[in-house]
């Protein structure tokens, strides 16, 4: 989202008010055998060209393209007139290598169930659900709209559309019906492919019934494809096909056809705090490229010995190119778990991460604060020696949060990678690099080789070492989005009209005097106090240092004198007394961590925060209860009660 404050424009740009001292270099054993050296920086800088050339050679190409980069700002196309299919690379190809006994998925089902999936296994499933799709009628081009749960199916479903050339469109199933039905009109996607339900807390949780109010109103939709998964019933419509009455019943020989590198991979929708929700378009050679390099770059994937682990879910873009694309096009083994992680216990992460000898984990820092909360006894019960890579994406992390998850899961051992990028970048842009750099908690530190991204001020200028203004892209990039689908205005308004030339992804930053890049969140969150720009996230992060802190998030409510205040909304840890005192204490201690000029206004104790179904803070809901309004749209939140609760907690004159 592009700033819509032209006020601020001539403010100065965010203030850069941490300090932050440590440092952690990585492993000499990891560093020796590192996928990656320093040189990569330096041969990208000479030829960045030349650079995500060879990241394509690492993929399997039918007909070689012909020019790297054709670009007509804000038009890029990558490795022009390049062939290749997609699920080849991420299937056939290692099964013709000879590894087609290798796991690529171990699946943990939330109630204990589990299967195992070896690269062998996962081509004839493809290949029978391609040869599905294509009696279904979808060819390439169509529209194929996903809603599923966290089961084998949904990978497969992914591989079988990319396969045959048909464009799929997840929807996370956590979604409603008006949610799926707006992201199905507006892709007009043909075929639905859903289950049953999946199991969440213990309990299974019904998906057939969204789809049938969804698609009772969508002319487009001609089947609904269903995946029997909890058993539960579920009322039938003439659009319905059992997958496994079609699906068993292919042959599980399938031909894949090149596409070109051009042709659309996928659509996902991000919702944006405003407006409808854009459709995000990725293509195919670059995308694969660059998802399959960053993970094999980033997490340092040793094919032949890790077991990776992501948790996010597929429905988002994480789970798009870090459990499916990147680490399949890398042969890699991961796990996959269907649920929760409170379920049947609190341990359940690390007991996965004991039982399969996981090595690399991928998670979110709302997830990392929730196990902080819960305790460091948890963690401490399971033996998760194997791990040797941690990372972070979703938020910025809190210096806090990033050194407990260092400490209590990778114990004391591993680089953690703070990695940033979004659904519009389609792979990790900023981050560590395990084996090279001296990480500092809390910062994504340096663009990717191949990757120029900038901090300039509200001038398009970029800002010394130790200032402060708006994250920017200068160059194009292999897995950037092509387009909003169905809308080439948006695209250009959205993020290539605030800085001429620029791609601005809606992130304040800032430069540390070594230069190492700070994520301070959207620019919409920053607050401006007496002339000041202050950064929620640093707010936050100060808060989060404190030792009674387990969560904290940070809005600027309208002040008559200052502009707008600093009003903090706190989560206690366990054993922390809610008193008299604790908001004086933390007002304190914001005070002498960052200055005065952070000190909040208020402290409110709260029990939970408002979070998407994705784990963001929705900082407008509660910049809604700091400047006593009436509460905005509350459809996207993971959990509706929780602003209730929050509401209770308030003094009533607030
Ligand atoms: C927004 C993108 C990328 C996959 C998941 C989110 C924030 C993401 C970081 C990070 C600071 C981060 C940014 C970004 N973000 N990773 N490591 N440090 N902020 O994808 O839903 O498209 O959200 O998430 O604000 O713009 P998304």
């Amino acid at each position: 989202m592009a700033p819509e404050t032209p006020g601020r424009e001539t403010q100065e740009t965010l203030s850069n008010l941490l300090r932050e001292d440590r440092r952690f270099e990585p492993p000499a054993d990891l560093a020796a055998a590192a996928n990656v050296t320093a040189e990569a920086y330096e041969e990208a800088a000479q030829d960045r060209l030349a650079f995500w050339e060879r990241a394509a050679e690492r993929l399997t190409w039918e007909q070689r393209w012909e020019t790297a980069l054709d670009w007509k700002p804000p038009f890029a196309k990558w490795f022009v007139d390049g062939k290749l299919n997609v699920a080849y690379n991420c299937v056939d190809r290692h099964v013709e290598a000879g590894h087609g006994d290798k796991v690529a998925y171990f699946w943990e089902g939330e109630p204990g169930d589990s299967r195992t999936i070896t690269y062998a296994d996962l081509q004839k499933e493809v290949s029978k659900a391609a040869n599905a799709l294509t009696e279904l009628g979808v060819g390439k081009g169509d529209r194929v709209a996903i809603y599923m749960p966290m089961i084998p199916e949904l990978p497969v479903s992914l591989l079988a559309c990319a396969r045959i050339g048909a464009i799929h469109s997840v929807v996370f199933g956590g979604f409603s019906a008006t949610a799926l039905k707006s992201r199905i009109d507006d892709a007009d996607a043909k075929l639905v492919i859903t289950a049953d339900g999946g199991f969440r807390r213990g309990a299974p949780s019904a998906l057939k019934p969204t789809v049938d109010e969804a698609v009772a109103d969508c002319p487009s939709i001609e089947h609904v494809l269903v995946v029997r998964r909890t058993g539960q019933e579920v009322a039938q419509t003439d659009k319905d096909v059992w997958w496994h009455d079609i699906v068993e019943r292919q042959s599980a020989e399938h031909t894949p056809v090149a596409h070109d590198a051009e042709d659309p991979l996928f659509i996902l929708y991000t919702s944006g705090t405003t407006g409808k929700p854009k459709g995000i378009l990725h293509t195919t050679g670059g995308y694969l490229t660059q998802s399959a390099w960053t993970h094999h770059a980033v997490f340092d994937l040793k094919p032949e010995s890790d077991i990776y682990w992501c948790t996010a879910d597929i429905g988002w873009v994480t789970g798009h190119s870090y459990i499916v694309y990147g680490p399949l096009a890398n042969g890699a083994t991961s796990v996959i778990y269907e649920g929760t992680p409170d379920t049947p216990h609190r341990g359940r992460f690390w007991e996965i991460i004991q039982k399969y000898r996981v090595t690399i984990l991928y998670t979110a820092p709302t997830a990392i604060r929730t196990f902080m909360k819960w305790g460091d006894d948890i963690p401490a019960k399971f033996d998760m020696s194997s791990l040797r890579v941690l990372g972070s994406v979703g938020e910025p992390i809190n210096p806090e949060a990033y050194v407990w998850y260092r400490e209590h899961i990778g114990g004391d051992r591993t680089p953690v990678v703070d990695t940033w990028w979004q659904t519009e970048t389609g792979a990790i842009m900023i981050s560590p690099l395990p084996g090279v750099t001296a990480a500092k908690p809390g910062a994504a530190m340096k663009p990717l080789p191949g990757i120029v991204a900038d901090v300039v001020d509200d001038q398009a200028q970029s800002v010394p070492n130790g200032g402060g203004g708006f994250l920017v892209v200068r160059e194009p990039w292999p897995s950037m989005l092509r387009t909003i689908w169905g809308d080439d205005q948006r695209y250009i308004d959205t993020y290539w009209s605030r800085f001429e030339g620029f791609y601005f992804p809606g992130d304040g930053a800032k430069k540390d005097e070594d230069g190492d890049l700070w994520l301070l969140g959207r620019v919409d969150d920053v607050m401006l106090v007496s002339g000041h720009n202050i950064s929620t996230t640093e707010v936050e992060s100060a808060l989060v240092s404190h030792p009674k802190v387990a969560e904290a998030a940070v809005v600027g409510a309208t002040d008559p004198v200052t502009t707008q205040a600093i009003v903090s909304f706190v989560i206690l840890r366990g054993a922390a007394e809610e008193g008299e005192d604790i908001a004086k204490e933390l007002r304190d201690h914001v005070s002498k961590t960052l200055g005065p000029i952070a000190k909040p206004r208020q402290i409110l104790i709260v029990p939970e925060l408002p979070k998407t179904r994705s784990g963001k803070i929705m900082r407008r809901l509660l910049r809604d209860v700091a400047e006593n309004r009436s509460i905005g749209d509350v459809t996207t939140l993971a959990d509706s009660s929780v602003m209730k609760l929050i509401s209770e907690k308030l003094p009533s004159a607030a």
